[in-house]
């Protein structure tokens, strides 16, 4: 009944599944994304485009949910609104698939409670605090490296370097495995990008990948498990939660998590946020005029207007009404953060980037519930360091030329962007 329910539904006139509209530069995006707001806010579209199938999702369709308030019905009715059944991007990964690469990002309850508790259980304040540290010596000598170059490409030489850096120091990757572990990292989001191999290729890349990653984390996992050290993979090996502990598996699956999750996002929001600042140099001058007292709330805003994960996915698993329109059990349900955190029924001025807003409800992180970013403390401490160092040894940095743009219906990237400044 549900397949016939389907088929018979006539797709939305405004369009975000296409390719070409994927190819439009993020303003134009924003412009339907605010027609769906205030005229169709849970929409049925044709399937979006997948880049990994070189061609549509494979689904007859899927709802677009575009407002922040159902973002948030949807995220924290996970009992509803699963996150296991095929996944949470756009299109459905076979199962040992999300085993072996999104642990908790693609479990449902019991599951997700137990293993998240498990995982949570090491992020305990004095880790985060030991981990705080490093990361502000990190961000020094990365920005360091550029201060006498005048001039710089900014994604590969700031933004990429200190969120794998954090990983790998976190889980205890030996130094000498870094890069490999960086690069098979960079391929697990890569594929997003149409202008980076469609299709198989990306896929078999993906999967490459992924024996990477599980080999470098296998070593140090045998490692600790021999001679435990003060790191992530050495507590998570002992972790222990009501008398579970973590298998190798899922202790594997949990670091890709980490590298796809953790990398490309604050990432991107670094390059995002450069070029804010550059742009809006009031803003800038409010901000450094009193770092320590403004970049709690500075921060909140540079992952709204980053929205470095523009969407994320679930399945429905029973009829569900939502702002007037039936769900039915087996279909798509896709949550557009980009157009929540430009929802203007929550926020005062969205298109106006605003580093002293407060409230500020954005969905950067999810809509809340049971999946809400698990690294959200850490992404702000690192975009908090990484922008200390940056206008205290450049204070004139600026973002010049265009930004060279990711095409990708999931990840709001740039992959190049230079920037200049005086010498230090
Ligand atoms: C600006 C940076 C970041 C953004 C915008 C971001 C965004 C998100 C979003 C939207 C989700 C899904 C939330 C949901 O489904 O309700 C998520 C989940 C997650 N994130 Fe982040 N993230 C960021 C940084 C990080 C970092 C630095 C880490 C760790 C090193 C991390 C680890 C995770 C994990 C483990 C999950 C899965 C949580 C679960 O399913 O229970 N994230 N993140």
């Amino acid at each position: 009944m549900t397949g016939s329910l389907t088929a018979s539904r006539p797709f939305s006139a405004l369009d975000v599944s296409s390719r070409e509209f994927w190819r439009l530069d993020p303003v134009e995006r924003e412009k339907t994304f605010g027609r769906l707001r205030a005229e169709e806010p849970v929409s049925w579209q044709r399937p979006l485009y997948s880049p990994l199938m070189d061609g549509d999702d494979g689904s007859p369709g899927y709802w677009a949910v575009v407002r922040a308030e159902d973002i948030a019905t949807v995220s924290r009715r996970a009992e509803i609104f699963s996150s296991s059944a095929g996944g949470v991007l756009a299109e459905d990964f076979p199962e040992e698939v999300l085993e072996m690469a999104s642990s908790i990002l693609t479990m449902d309850d019991p599951r997700h409670r137990d293993v998240r508790k498990l995982v949570s259980s090491v992020f305990t304040p004095k880790r985060v605090k030991l981990i705080e540290q490093q990361i502000a010596r990190q961000a020094r000598e990365i920005v360091g490296a550029i201060r006498d170059r005048g001039e710089a490409e900014f994604v590969s030489s700031v933004s990429a370097r200190l969120p794998m850096w954090t990983i790998s120091e976190m889980i205890g990757i030996p130094p000498e495995r870094r890069e490999e572990v960086a690069d098979a990292a960079e391929s697990m989001v890569a594929w997003g990008d149409d202008g980076d191999g469609v299709g198989g290729d990306a896929a078999a890349k993906m999967l490459n990948a992924i024996v990477v990653l599980h080999g470098a984390c296998q070593d140090v996992i045998d490692a600790r498990r021999e001679q435990p050290e003060n790191d992530l993979i050495s507590a998570l090996a002992a972790a222990e939660v009501d008398g579970e502990r973590l298998t190798d598996d899922e202790i594997r699956s949990f670091f890709v998590l980490l590298c796809v999750a953790g990398n490309d996002t604050t990432k991107q929001t670094t390059t995002h946020t450069l070029r804010a600042l550059t742009d809006h140099p009031e803003q800038r001058e409010w901000l450094f005029a009193d770092y320590e007292a403004r970049i709690g709330t500075a921060v909140e805003e540079f992952v709204r207007w980053a929205s470095p994960v523009m969407s994320f996915r679930r399945t429905a698993l029973e009829r569900f009404e939502l702002n007037g329109v039936v769900i039915e059990p087996g279909d798509k349900v896709t949550m557009f953060y980009s157009s929540g955190n430009r929802d203007e029924a929550v926020l005062d001025r969205p298109d106006e980037f605003d580093l002293s807003r407060t409230p500020n409800p954005h969905v950067a992180f999810g809509g809340g519930g049971p999946h809400f970013c698990l690294g959200s403390h850490l992404a702000k401490m690192q975009l908090r360091w990484i922008f200390h160092e940056l206008y205290t040894q450049l204070p004139d940095i600026r973002a010049v030329g265009e930004p060279e743009r990711l095409v990708s219906t999931f990840i709001n990237g740039v992959r190049r962007q230079r920037c200049a400044f005086t010498p230090a």
